[in-house]
């Protein structure tokens, strides 16, 4: 038994992409946001740095601009980078309105502090102490909870899109809505909308150690490019260099901005060493000092490096970093006194769905807006603390653009979701065994340092992974984890195979067949089509 419900607008993503365009529409129309966990749960919740926007008097948008363009080593579309820097203020202005608090900095009643991380050659990191996203994800939230026109959907998951081309066989691709598992009743709905905004953030979970969040499985790229959209990009997987080393901390950021106020990197012998490596040292591009971290790793045969801010007075510390300081010291480290361990993990999905600068796809009636988009603002490298700027301009401008579009009418018939020949799993080990191989298969083959040899290997891997995970989806019952891992599988594939295309090394992708960035390459070349859109999407 399936139900079908209607909306103007149906938001797969309640991160803050997602509520950001919920909160700018629902004044004028009816709005729908679903999300597969509790409603706070993603990369949001978990952001620390801060958003990057010009604030100090001696910064300037072309300041921001070309710092951006200098992290995204030549491939970032230099339209979306100007119209994204252009628009961060106003989003801040935005943000504070919702009720946002950001961090003083005591000079006067109005000024805020600004803090520092790498590739910006200006302090222009506004931020709330250490836990920026919190604060915003959490506003934001309590603003569209409390919104008479925004249903909110916690626990349901998108299964597919709905596509008239696929569901009702038009010559047309339109996106109609969305297909979804309400995981606690364990019931598939068809929600229908002349809109679907795809908002599922990044697919940092595609490697086995990772900042990201559970929820982070590339759900969006995945259900987009199955229903027709190009994905772009896919080879530049941001390693953040460093993430929390202990058994028991489960994928926890040590923030940049502990380096742009003066941490260094050093060895378990107390060694600094990135200078070695850039004149930047620890203030380098994020793409440089996790390799340089790798590097290390396996120069030293050591598990970790370590990240030292012990220097600084203990009061500065935990005014700065509240949430660093108490996490730490849950774990027995007490920051203010030693260096804390650290290692590079798979941090941020700078490629995903191609879209213009108001969001919309190749796929009419489909939006797909922050980290699962690519707009072409970070191109071979996110600068730090672009990411949730992103997040907040292109759900803005896809918000204008979906109100030109009013009266939002839609009068599609589709089928529900059909379980007749499909029968319950006997047993999860398959699921629960191909989550962790495809998981270990790219972090070991398809990491930090590539190699063409270890890419084709991982492919090998991957089409046998794929094969069973297409078998046991058409035989069985759905469930979150086998989504996800259809997902993943997907998502995997697809940054194989643009690490594959891409013969040079640029950016976040460094491949040892070709160590030299090659600027006869460019960014258009990773960007993949489906072969056939009236097909299952394969490569
Ligand atoms: P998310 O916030 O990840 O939200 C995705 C939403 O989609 C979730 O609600 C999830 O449940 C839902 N979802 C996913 N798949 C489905 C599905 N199939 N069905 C239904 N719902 C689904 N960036 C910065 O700019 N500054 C920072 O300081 C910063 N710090 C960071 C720290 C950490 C630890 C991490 C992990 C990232 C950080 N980033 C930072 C990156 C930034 O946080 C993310 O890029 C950004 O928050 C992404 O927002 P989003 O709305 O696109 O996705
Ligand atoms: C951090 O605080 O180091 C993360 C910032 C980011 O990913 O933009």
């Amino acid at each position: 038994m399936t139900t079908t419900h209607h909306y103007d607008i149906l938001i797969i993503g309640s991160g803050t992409a997602g509520l950001t365009l919920a909160l700018h529409m629902a004044n004028d129309v009816k709005v729908a946001v679903i999300s597969k966990g509790q409603l706070e749960e993603g990369a949001s919740l978990y952001a620390q740095g801060g958003i990057s926007v010009v604030l100090d008097k001696t910064d300037s948008i072309q300041s921001h601009i070309d710092d951006t363009l200098r992290a995204g080593a030549g491939l970032c579309n230099e339209k979306s980078v100007r119209f994204t820097v252009e628009h961060a203020r106003e989003n801040i202005e935005w943000l504070i309105n919702q009720g946002v608090t950001f961090t003083r900095d005591g000079i006067t009643s109005e000024t805020y502090h600004l803090t520092q991380e790498g590739g910006h050659s200006h302090r222009r990191i506004i931020h709330s102490a250490d836990a920026t996203g919190r604060e915003v994800e959490t506003t934001l939230l309590d603003k569209a909870k409390a919104h008479p026109n925004i249903e909110m959907l916690p626990y349901h998951i998108g299964i597919d899109l709905i596509s008239s081309s696929k569901q009702l066989g038009e010559k047309e691709n339109r996106i109609l809505g969305c297909y979804v598992l309400d995981i606690q009743k364990d019931e598939a709905k068809t929600l229908l909308a002349p809109i679907t905004v795809l908002a599922t953030g990044g697919a940092g979970k595609v490697y086995l150690y990772t900042s990201n969040p559970d929820v982070s499985t590339g759900d969006g790229i995945a259900m987009g490019w199955r229903a027709g959209c190009r994905i772009a990009n896919m080879e530049f997987i941001q390693f953040h260099p460093t993430c929390l080393f202990h058994p028991q901390a489960k994928s926890f950021l040590i923030s940049e901005a502990l380096r742009g106020e003066g941490a260094k990197l050093v060895l378990a012998n107390g060694e600094q060493f990135m200078e070695r490596f850039h004149p930047q040292a620890e203030l380098a591009p994020r793409d440089v000092v996790a390799r340089a971290i790798d590097h290390e790793m396996k120069r030293t045969g050591h598990d970790c490096v370590y990240l030292d801010i012990s220097h600084k007075p203990a009061s500065f510390i935990k005014e700065h970093f509240p949430t660093i300081y108490q996490r730490c010291l849950e774990f027995g480290i007490d920051i203010t006194k030693q260096p804390i361990p650290v290692v590079p993990a798979a941090h941020y999905t700078c490629g995903g769905i191609m879209t213009d600068l108001n969001g919309r796809t190749d796929v009419p009636g489909l939006y797909a807006i922050g980290e699962t988009a690519h707009t072409g603002l970070h191109g071979a490298n996110r600068m730090a603390s672009n990411s949730l700027l992103e997040c907040l301009v292109f759900a803005k401008s896809a918000a204008e653009d979906i109100k030109k579009q009013l009266p939002l009418v839609t009068s599609a018939i589709v089928p529900q979701w059909d379980a007749s020949q499909v029968h319950p799993a006997k047993e999860a080990v398959a699921i629960s065994h191909n989550w962790d191989e495809l998981r270990r298969c790219m972090w070991n083959y398809v990491g930090i340092v590539r190699k063409t040899d270890r890419l084709l290997r991982a492919k090998q891997r991957l089409q046998v992974l794929q094969a069973e995970i297409r078998d046991f989806y058409t035989k069985h019952h759905i469930s979150a984890d086998l989504l996800e891992l259809r997902n993943l599988a997907d998502v995997a594939e697809l940054i194989i195979e643009s690490a594959l295309r891409r013969k040079e090394s640029r950016g976040l992708h460094y491949i040892l067949d070709y160590p030299e960035t090659d600027n006869t390459h460019s960014a258009t070349e990773t960007i993949i089509a489906p072969k056939n859109q009236d097909d299952e999407a394969q490569l």
